[in-house]
């Protein structure tokens, strides 16, 4: 199991100082907007109560923290976590309105929380980003009070043969894309690259269930061009 680049220093960062300010614009773009539906899905699936805790990791911008307000009517307090500055400012402004959201930035593979904090931990298309996949998903072991619920949505492997062919023709695009909408091909050949090296379906339910997580399955969707995985704590 490779994890593509997560060792060199500073690039992840350095990927994300770069596209922070068109990250959303970007997202809609490339995903034809399909990642909103991707993230709705999630939340779907946790389907949460007020006054759950809920630690969002890899916040970037903000949008798992906003569905998730959304379904819970602003009655939860919650934490959004993420190391880049820049992403988590962005987040702050999109998010305003929202008085109950603890922001830190910090990785995931050291959150600055203490241990059985959370009854939900969410990370989505951060956990590929991570230095470290098994400190990443101790961490989140760690955090979570026993009977918590641990999500993760990211970019995953497509299970039909003809229907990858086509999208890693698409994928070639994305740096030409990313050209053209935020001036920059290096962040957009890191996302190939990223997801190319990514654990696939099962060896991430292996890892979690190495760290402990119990219950633990995964839906695809669109395919398996990405997928949700989900486990608890107990
Ligand atoms: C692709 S964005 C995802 C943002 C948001 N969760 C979403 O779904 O739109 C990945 C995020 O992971 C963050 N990230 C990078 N390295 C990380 C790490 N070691 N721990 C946690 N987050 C990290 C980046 O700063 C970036 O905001």
């Amino acid at each position: 199991m490779q994890q593509y680049l997560q060792n060199k220093k500073g690039l992840v960062q350095n990927v994300f100082d770069q596209v922070y300010d068109r990250y959303d614009l970007m997202n809609d773009f490339m995903s034809l907007g399909i990642h909103r539906l991707w993230k709705k899905s999630m939340l779907n699936m946790m389907n949460p109560s007020a006054k759950l805790k809920l630690i969002d990791v890899a916040c970037g911008t903000g949008d798992i923290a906003n569905l998730f307000l959304k379904h819970v009517d602003k009655k939860s307090e919650i934490t959004c976590i993420d190391p880049n500055k820049k992403m988590i400012s962005k987040a702050k402004e999109k998010l305003k309105i929202y008085k109950n959201i603890n922001w830190i930035i910090a990785p995931a593979e050291r959150i600055p929380a203490q241990d059985n904090s959370f009854d939900l931990y969410t990370i989505s298309f951060g956990l590929r980003n991570t230095n470290n996949l098994k400190k990443s998903l101790s961490e989140a072991f760690r955090v979570l009070r026993p009977g918590g619920r641990f999500f993760c949505l990211e970019f995953s492997k497509i299970q039909n043969s003809n229907f990858n062919l086509i999208y890693k023709k698409y994928s070639e695009l994305l740096p030409l894309i990313g050209k053209f909408i935020v001036g920059e091909k290096q962040p957009y050949e890191y996302l190939i690259k990223s997801i190319e090296n990514f654990v696939n379906q099962e060896e991430l339910i292996d890892l979690m269930k190495k760290e402990g997580f119990e219950k633990c399955f995964y839906r695809n969707l669109s395919g398996g061009i990405v997928s949700i995985h989900s486990g608890w704590k107990i």
